[in-house]
């Protein structure tokens, strides 16, 4: 199995590379700067015929505040992009592992959102990676859509990271408790990843962390794991908070499809944050 890595220097490419490596699997690692994925032409020479067998595309645009007033870059990386990857993996029978939001619901919802519940993004980056699911499903190639939500473990700018530079500065906090969701450790997704390919799985597919929580939730339990005595941290609703972009009040997503290929149970959110301060990767 031969496997391509786009966006390898991003939170979750960091975890495919390390994972990879360690299972002694053969695999190419590309930075933005060895391939710009907005490059049709590098595209076209780094996938060529006979090179790879698999695509994974950690490579995306992330920043949903600033994707607000930068729709161009955010719509050219997360959705134009894909037309030619998608192309190229046509053409030359490669898998494309790409991966997905769940911010392209609504949060509408009282129940955890299945495969096929109806999109309805809500802010821009939610519309933009929901083009690029669009787009990968009218190519022909064959394809692997993880939607993923709350990515969390080794980015500076993820919550865990910004909890932590907050209450460097500040001894209260308060944190959405009207925002619920399902964190997710970025570690646990290559397995998963890896065992839907081994059974020969394509399609959408939601994977994240068992449960669901709000983010004050989340916050409280990440800082009583990590011993915080003096950061006192409060709920607060999403609308006290001067943000561009709106976000869905719920998004849990329901992992049940693909907890049934799964070699090994995906565990529940505390416990994927227990063990990310263990492993010191939070
Ligand atoms: N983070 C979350 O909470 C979250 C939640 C749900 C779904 N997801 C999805 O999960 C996937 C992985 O996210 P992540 O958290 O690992 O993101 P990340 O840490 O922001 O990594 C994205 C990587 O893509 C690279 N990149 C951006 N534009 C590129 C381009 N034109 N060509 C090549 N590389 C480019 C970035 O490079 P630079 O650093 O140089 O920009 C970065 O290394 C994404 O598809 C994301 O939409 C993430």
């Amino acid at each position: 199995m031969k496997i391509a890595i786009s966006g390898v220097s991003g939170q979750l490419g960091s975890f495919f590379s390390s994972q990879l490596k360690d299972a002694g699997e053969f695999f190419d690692g590309y930075s933005r700067e060895d391939w710009n994925i907005l490059s049709e032409k590098d595209s076209e020479k780094i996938l060529a015929a006979g090179k790879y067998d698999i695509l994974i595309n950690c490579a995306a645009y992330t920043d949903v505040e600033k994707a607000e007033t930068d729709q161009r870059s955010c719509i050219d990386i997360n959705a134009c992009a894909l037309k030619h990857l998608s192309e190229q993996c046509r053409k030359h029978g490669i898998l494309l592992v790409h991966f997905s939001t769940d911010y392209i619901f609504d949060g509408m919802s009282q129940k955890p959102y299945q495969e096929t519940d109806k999109p309805n993004p809500i802010n821009f980056y939610g519309a933009s990676k929901l083009e690029g699911e669009k787009i990968i499903q009218a190519s022909g190639c064959r394809y692997l859509i993880g939607r993923l939500s709350w990515l969390f473990g080794g980015k500076d700018s993820g919550f865990t990271s910004k909890l932590q530079k907050w209450r460097d500065e500040h001894n209260v906090l308060k944190i959405a408790s009207d925002e619920v969701s399902a964190p997710t450790f970025a570690g646990h997704v290559p397995n998963v990843i890896l065992s839907a390919v081994e059974k020969n799985l394509e399609g959408i597919f939601h994977i994240n962390n068992g449960g669901g929580c709000s983010r004050y939730e989340w916050a409280r339990y990440f800082a009583e794991q990590n011993n915080w005595a003096n950061t006192i941290i409060k709920p607060a609703l999403m609308s006290s908070f001067k943000t561009q972009a709106r976000r869905p009040g719920f998004s849990v997503m329901c992992n049940k499809k693909i907890q049934a290929i799964c070699r090994k149970p995906i565990p529940e959110w505390k416990l994927a944050v227990k063990e990310s301060i263990q492993k010191n990767i939070q």
